[in-house]
């Protein structure tokens, strides 16, 4: 397989856990390069639901190895929880895992700021996953963090540690939030260090190995093109960048070497948390949750849901420079007729072809849709894309036509075996 990056296109929870797992079958080795246990990869083998939050999805296939790179920021905690959930689930987690040493951590101080300032922004709040991502990553910036190299050296974290704890429980105390206590938190921390050290390594120097190896490597996103620190909805957006780039920064891999990058859409729109979704429809969203569907992997909150959105996508396929697109969870508009697609936007009597920058210019965006027939018949065993009927043919087309890429994949429902492979 060419090295590939797997990029989410729309809001996040594209269904990528999924296709990554499909692909992961032609691939050597599988890289998360952002995000931490923020994201939720829902991945569905043997009839067993696995929830991925850190962990790339590889790791259940056998002979696969799975890298968190650099870029991601890791709880240690939660990661030896995942670590130890997957082992007791019957899966190999040891040689086939490695951790960049380079990784930034995720502290109880970040995840009681993040809520702090969740609650501080009241109606203007991020709705973000409370896992404390944000401030992981502005103490990386600020070049205050704490890394996985110091995490594996028990006098250097602790004394890191106890510095860091100091300073935020002065910032806690302005919020009105409890102290965090620094032997409480650095013995828990210290014994997660030690299960994870075995894990710990230069990711960067061992993938450039194994590119000289002629190993092949996919790229796994976590959230979506529109949660990018740079180019998402800011503010409400994710810490990283989930585009394409950051799947170099954050491994060390090098642009050259990347070969092909997939974008994930759903068939649909969907997103958790608050900011603009100018496709929004509560009457796509009732259906899809009365089906069961739609609901987050990691918090568990119900997702809002819309109309597919192509000027989002379009620039989505822009910015991450796909080449590939994947449709995902088609079988979700199974029974809705028509169907609608966004193909533009009003804003102030002018039509848009590009999303603004501005959240509340975006707020003010009113969709301009076309409209398809839809096929009312149910999707789910269709294993070609002859098998399809052709109205939903005629729909994922139109889907990759708007938004400039090659379809290559449809997914049908969340097995290995309802993919459609083009
Ligand atoms: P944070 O990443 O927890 O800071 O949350 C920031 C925003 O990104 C919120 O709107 C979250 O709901 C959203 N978000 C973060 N991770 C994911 C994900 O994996 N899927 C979908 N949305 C996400
Ligand atoms: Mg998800």
């Amino acid at each position: 397989m060419a090295n590939t990056i797997l990029v989410g296109a729309q809001w996040g929870d594209e269904g990528k856990g999924k296709i990554i797992d499909v692909l992961t079958a032609k691939a050597d080795i599988v890289v998360r390069s952002q995000g931490g246990n923020n994201a939720g990869h829902t991945v569905i083998h043997r009839d067993t639901k696995y929830i991925l939050h850190l962990i790339p999805s590889g790791i259940l296939r056998r002979g696969k190895i799975c890298v968190i790179g650099n870029g991601v920021v890791i709880d240690p905690l939660a990661l030896v929880g995942e670590i130890e959930g997957l082992q007791k689930m019957g899966i190999a987690v040891g040689k086939n895992l490695l951790i960049s040493d380079c990784a930034h951590l995720v502290l109880p101080y970040h995840r009681v700021l993040d809520e702090q300032r969740e609650i501080l922004k009241g109606h203007a709040k991020i709705g973000t996953t409370k896992r404390g991502i944000g401030p992981a990553y502005g103490d990386k910036a600020a070049r205050t963090g704490l890394r996985m190299c110091d995490l594996i050296q028990p006098e250097v974290f602790s004394a890191k540690l106890k510095a860091k704890i100091k300073e935020n429980n002065s910032i806690l105390a302005a919020f009105g939030a409890n102290p965090i206590n620094f032997r409480d938190v650095n013995e828990k921390y210290l014994e997660a260090g030690e299960k994870l050290r075995p894990f710990v390594a230069n990711t960067v120097v061992w993938l450039h190995r194994a590119l000289q190896r002629n190993k092949s490597i996919l790229f796994e996103g976590a959230q979506g093109t529109f949660l990018d620190i740079d180019h998402g909805t800011y503010p409400y957006v994710t810490s990283s960048n989930t585009t394409a780039g950051g799947a170099c920064t954050g491994s060390g891999v090098p642009p050259h070497r990347m070969d092909v990058v997939l974008g994930v859409v759903k068939a649909y729109t969907t997103r958790v948390g608050e900011g603009s979704l100018p496709t929004e429809d509560a009457e796509i969203a009732d259906m899809l949750h009365e089906m069961g569907r739609e609901f987050g992997a990691t918090t568990g909150r119900p997702r809002r849901c819309g109309w597919f959105d192509a000027v989002a996508a379009r620039y989505a396929a822009m910015i991450n420079g796909i080449d590939e697109l994947a449709i995902t969870n088609l079988d979700g508009l199974d029974s809705v007729d028509p169907i609608r697609i966004c193909v533009g936007y009003r804003l102030n009597g002018k039509r848009l072809d590009v999303p603004p920058s501005d959240a509340a210019q975006l707020e003010n965006c009113e969709p301009i849709y076309e409209k398809l027939p839809g096929w009312k018949t149910p999707t789910e065993a269709a294993k070609t894309f002859a098998d399809l009927p052709g109205a939903a043919r005629t729909y994922v087309n139109r889907l990759a036509e708007l938004t400039g890429a090659k379809l290559t994949i449809v997914s049908v429902g969340p097995s290995r075996g309802q993919t459609i492979l083009l």
